[in-house]
């Protein structure tokens, strides 16, 4: 038996990084899953390894409405229901405030916050007619504490625990929990950029970040996507999580303890 039998989860993002391995693990624990990105080929790829029946890839920009309305209408053919979603996908930019062009912040809250906003307001009336499930969504370290030289991220990311609070009192009616995972440092292309070059030395980055993690971070290390998947899945599962609802929860070894 997994702990999301009989589950179907539209994951953003899903295509790389932290949204990748929640699609693994999610579909390991017995989900059908909706791998959602913009970066198709990599997406397409993602939904095939997890096999034909289980997965399908949706192209979704989660900062457009339309979007998300066509990719809730792929999944319901696929799968004939929603009841999970983890809004994953968003973007970082490094920049002074008073040295961040206007379009620069915009952008930013277009993706990660609006991009969270439209995913609930889409996904969730589907959720309810499904008789209920949970929505996981994802803000940072950066929304609980201030960062400087990323602040259009850093105020999108304290917006997405906001909105998490607000949707779980407005969705408990309808038996959706919504919860937020807060990643620390995570090696993945969003910090360790080495990632996307082909002629980078891999290797040697991410010894570098787990050199420099060690000094910030009690546990000493930079985090694994996997880390931050097992705790979305503790807030997926019913059987983990069922009386959790409206809160963010940091996933970052100790950094802000
Ligand atoms: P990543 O850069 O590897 O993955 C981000 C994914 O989001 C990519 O697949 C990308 O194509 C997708 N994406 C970007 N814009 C999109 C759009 N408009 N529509 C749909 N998909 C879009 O980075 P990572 O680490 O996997 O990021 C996942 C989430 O975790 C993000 O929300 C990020 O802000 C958050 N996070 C990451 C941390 C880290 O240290 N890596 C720390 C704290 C939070």
């Amino acid at each position: 038996m997994g702990k999301l039998d009989g589950r179907v989860v539209l994951i953003t993002g899903a295509a790389r990084g932290q949204g990748e391995q929640e699609a693994r693990l999610f579909a390991s624990e017995g989900a059908k899953i909706v791998v959602a990105d913009v970066l198709d080929d990599q997406g397409e790829a993602v939904a095939k390894d997890l096999g034909n029946g289980n997965a399908v890839y949706v192209h979704l920009d989660v900062s457009k409405e339309e979007d998300w309305v066509a990719a809730v209408g792929s999944a319901k053919a696929a799968f004939g229901k929603i009841d999970g979603l983890v809004n994953n996908a968003g973007i970082l930019r490094f920049n002074e405030l008073v040295s961040t062009p206007l379009d620069e912040f915009q952008q930013i809250i277009q993706v990660n916050q609006v991009g969270a906003f439209l995913g609930i307001k889409t996904v969730a009336p589907e959720i309810g007619a499904a008789g209920g499930g949970s929505i996981v969504n994802t803000s940072s370290y950066t929304g609980v504490t201030g960062m400087a030289y990323v602040g259009a991220y850093t105020a999108t990311k304290h917006a997405i625990v906001g909105l998490t609070r607000v949707a779980a009192l407005e969705l408990a009616a309808q038996k959706i929990r919504v919860n937020a995972v807060c990643p620390g440092a995570i090696d993945t292309a969003m910090s360790n950029p080495s990632q996307l070059d082909p002629e980078a030395n891999t290797e040697e980055a991410a010894q570098a970040l787990d050199e420099l993690y060690r000094k910030l971070v009690p546990l000493g290390r930079v985090g694994k996507p996997e880390e931050v998947a097992r705790l979305a899945l503790f807030l997926s599962s019913e059987e983990d999580s069922a009386y959790i609802t409206g809160q963010p929860f940091v996933v970052d070894g100790g950094w802000l303890a």
